[in-house]
This record gives C-alpha cells, structure tokens and sequence, in this order.
C-alpha cells in the first residue's frame, strides 16, 4: 500500500502526506525525540510547537523495568501519553555510541510492534563516516540481513523503516539503496550521519544525500537519522529528505546553546534574542543566565523547538512559492561547509533536472550558486531548439539598448527575443553583468559557446563591452565580436 502521497515540489524537495496507524502526518516533518525516561518538555505539550509526530526510543523503554512494563499494558502511546503518531528507534544509536546493545534484531522489532509503535525501525548498524571498506561492507551486510528479517514480521499497519547505511563509501551507499528499495520498506532513513553533523561535514553529507536519492524513487520517503539542526533543514529538504528528528533542541540546550536557523549561539554570548518566539519575547538573555539550572534549559529547549518548526514551515511555504533554492542559497551563507557542500549540486544536475519543477514565477539571483538551478541549465538546452532568423548575420547582444535578435544574459546565454519576458530568462532578477561574480558571466559564455557551434553553418555578430570581453574569448569561427562601446 501506498503511505506516502506528494501535494507539492520545488527543487527535490516536496510536501508530502505520509499515512501512519494514527494518522496523516504532513511532510516535511521534524519529529521531536522523547527520552521516556527523562521528564523534559513532556510528550503532550509537543503539538503547540508544531509537532505532528514524535519519536522515541524503543530500546530504552525496554531496558527500564517500569516502563517496559507501562508500554506493555498501554502501548508507547500510553507512555508518553499522546494520540499522535509516534516512531520508535531500535537502539541502533546506542549500538553506534557503545558498541554493543543486550537484544536481538527480532526482539527489539517484535517489542515496538508489541508496544504500538506507528514507524518501527530494525537494528541497523550505524557505521561511522571514514570506516574502512571492509568493516563498512560487512556492517552493511548485517544491516541489510536484518531488513529482511524485519519484513518477514507480521507488523499489521505499521510502517517500516529500512535505514540506509554505508559510511562515507558512496558505491555501499548506493547499493544500500538499491537493496532497500527492492525489498520495500516504508520509509527510508539514511542513517549514520550524526559524526557528519556534528562536525559540520556538510561536504560529505550532501553527497551521501545526492547518491542515495540518486537511487531511491521519487515516491519513496526519506528520513535524515539525527539531522535536528534547523540550519541544515532547507537544504536537506531541497536535496528530497521529508523527516527530521531532533535530539538537538534538548542536548543543545543543556550545554546553554540557541538554535537558529543560522548556526549555533551561546547563550554567553548572546546581548539580544534574535528571536520572537515566546521564550524570546518574555525573557533577556541575561535573566535566563541567572536561572537556576532546570529552568534555564527547558526554557532555552523551547526555543530551540520554536526556531526549529519555525524553519519547517518557512521551508513549507518556500516549497508552495516555488523559492526554495533561494531560501537554500540564503541558508548555505550562513556557514562556509555548506556552501561548498550546496555547490556539489552541479555535478547532479541530471538528477535535479528530474525532480525540479519547470514551471515557476520567479528568480531571483542569490549567488553563483543560483547558476547551477535546472532553471538554467533548461534554458541552455531549450535555446538550441529555437529557430534563428532568415538573415546573413544574426546579432547577439549583451546591451539591452542594442537591436538585436537575441540578447546574452548572465547565467542564461542567449535568450531569443521571445523569452525576454517569459520565465526564467525574462523574469529572472539579476545584478548588472559588471557587478556580478565572473562564473555567471562564464556560464553565460559557455551557454553561447554551445549556440554557436550548434548554428555552425550560421554567422553570428556578438555584441558586447566592458567585463564581458573578458570572457569571450576563443569563439568559433562563425562568430565576431563588435564592441558596443569603444
Ligand atoms: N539515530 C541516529 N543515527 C541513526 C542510525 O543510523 N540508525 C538508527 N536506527 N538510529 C539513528
Ligand atoms: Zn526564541
């Protein structure tokens, strides 16, 4: 049965519907982690941030006598007592952190199907990034062995996750996927990316993301295992993940740190709130630094889970406004990892090219970054299927004011005549070539390089000034340059 609808898509990401034994969940959706067994922000009160879904730890539930034994009598749902849905983690994390967990693969599956879990998940091994081939191969072939395992379980109407692991090695990576999809899971998480995170290994995080959805059907739903910090959001959802879970907005508040969807702050550190979400607008920085401890820490959690859902819904609506590339190239400047790691994008662009929508209302340039949008390199290709004008000399102009039968844009190349004012070319909001970084000139160039040598059996007269004479160079012979202004 199909669980996971798609409403909307920009980019790769999507809002989606994901049906659960207790109901629809929207995605993109962030799932708050619960520890059952530590009193924090309670369960209930998760809703009014936002939360549509939880999530929690099957293992510990397991390993504490009384709550084993509530979880048995009243379902995970008893426990932390709500009705929404509610996924369970198979103890994989303490696998990761210790080396070691005191139950079966079938146990801990049958425990979550026992307890009511909505998504239940098998005990993956989480290999670290930089693992040797080997071990990461034998773990995958663990992880893998004990996905089919879990798929011979009469699980009822819950949802299965099939983790996706793999290491920093891209081919396990990809056969992860393939393995995954063949057998059929519910959801999709890739997993073993929390070293990534918390070392800002944007690079390599990205890449994972790229190969694996290179893989994985686009109707397939995709959970980031441990990916709670808001700044990563739009560009996670952009690259096509749809669930978030967040240890952070707890673990990063016990060490006095304030999410934002920019980085991390010290609470130290802070003179202002940067911020208007309840928690911000009744207290200073200072007043919450000379709380006593508990209450300084849920206060600050809060705040987390607010700027946290926040971003979830500014990614939501970016996706309905069709600008979540700008919203990512916005992101991305927030920290220098993840602008390089965004610009792997190009190498992937037949990839995005499936996912992005072509239809769109606007574009607004935001950085080089805004060249490598399938927007473009659409553009690219559709120009080479224009018809030129019955003419000896076809001119191309760089200047606006200049007659001309196309124009060359920055990023675009040559735009015919035609779609100077349809999208993207005609609406596309672009600083003056002069002011603008020289890689959208470049790719302008190569755009025009393309057209050209296509008409080869055609003369073309360029005319350009100023910095775009730095660029074009070594044309084909079919093409002369003529300054516009000497
Ligand atoms: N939590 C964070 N990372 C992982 C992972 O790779 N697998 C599981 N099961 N849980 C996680
Ligand atoms: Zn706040």
């Amino acid at each position: 049965m199909q669980r996971f609808e798609i409403l909307d898509k920009d980019a790769m990401g999507r809002i989606g519907r994901l049906e659960t034994p207790h109901g629809r969940i929207e995605t993109p959706a962030l799932m708050p982690v619960i520890n059952p067994n530590i009193e924090f922000i309670p369960a209930k009160d998760m809703r009014k941030f936002g939360a549509e879904i939880l999530i929690t730890n099957a293992y510990i539930i397991y390993r504490t006598p009384e709550l084993r034994e509530k979880a048995i009598k009243k379902g995970v749902h008893g426990v932390l007592e709500v009705d929404m849905p509610v996924m369970t983690d198979s103890g994989s994390y303490q696998l990761m952190v210790y080396g070691d967990v005191e139950i079966s693969n079938e146990e801990i599956l049958k425990f979550q199907i026992d307890i009511g879990s909505d998504i239940i998940v098998p005990l993956d091994v989480p290999t670290p990034p930089d693992a040797d081939y080997g071990t990461a191969l034998s773990d995958l072939e663990v992880t893998l062995q004990r996905e089919r395992e879990a798929l011979k379980l009469e699980r009822g109407d819950r949802l299965l996750a099939l983790p996706i692991q793999g290491s920093t090695h891209m081919d396990l990576r990809r056969r992860c996927a393939e393995e995954v999809v063949k057998m059929g899971g519910d959801v999709y998480p890739i997993g073993g990316i929390v070293p990534l995170m918390d070392t800002y290994r944007f690079y390599d995080l990205v890449k994972i993301i790229l190969e694996v959805k290179s893989v994985l059907p686009s109707y397939a739903p995709v959970h980031l295992f441990g990916a709670g910090h808001p700044m990563v959001f739009a560009l996670a959802v952009a690259l096509g993940c749809d669930l978030f879970d967040s240890a952070a907005y707890a673990l990063y508040a016990k060490d006095d740190r304030y999410l934002t969807p920019h980085g991390t702050k010290k609470l130290e550190e802070l003179q202002y709130f940067p911020c208007s979400c309840p928690i911000c607008l009744e207290y200073t920085p200072g007043e919450l630094r000379r709380m006593d401890n508990d209450d300084k820490q849920r206060l600050i959690a809060e705040h987390n889970l607010w700027v946290s859902f926040e971003e979830i819904r500014r990614i939501k609506q970016a996706i309905k406004e069709d600008n979540l590339f700008e919203l990512v190239e916005c992101r991305i400047r927030s920290h220098p990892n993840l602008m390089f790691a965004w610009r792997q994008i190009r190498e992937y662009g037949w990839l995005l090219e499936q996912y992005d929508p072509s239809m769109k209302h606007s574009f607004l340039y935001a950085g080089v970054e805004s060249c490598y949008r399938p927007a473009v390199l659409r553009h690219h290709e559709r120009v080479l299927n224009v018809e030129l004008p019955d003419k000896d000399e076809i001119i191309i102009s760089a200047d606006e004011g200049v007659l001309a039968d196309f124009y060359l844009r920055p990023a675009f190349g040559v735009v015919p005549i035609e779609m100077l004012e349809s999208y993207p070319a005609g609406h596309a909001e672009i600083p003056p070539s002069e002011l603008l970084e020289d890689e959208a000139l470049e790719i302008a160039v190569q755009g025009l390089k393309r057209f050209l040598d296509h008409h080869s059996d055609r003369r073309f007269v360029i005319v350009a000034s100023g910095k775009w004479l730095k660029f074009l160079k070594d044309l084909p012979e079919n093409a002369v340059i003529k300054h516009d202004k000497p």
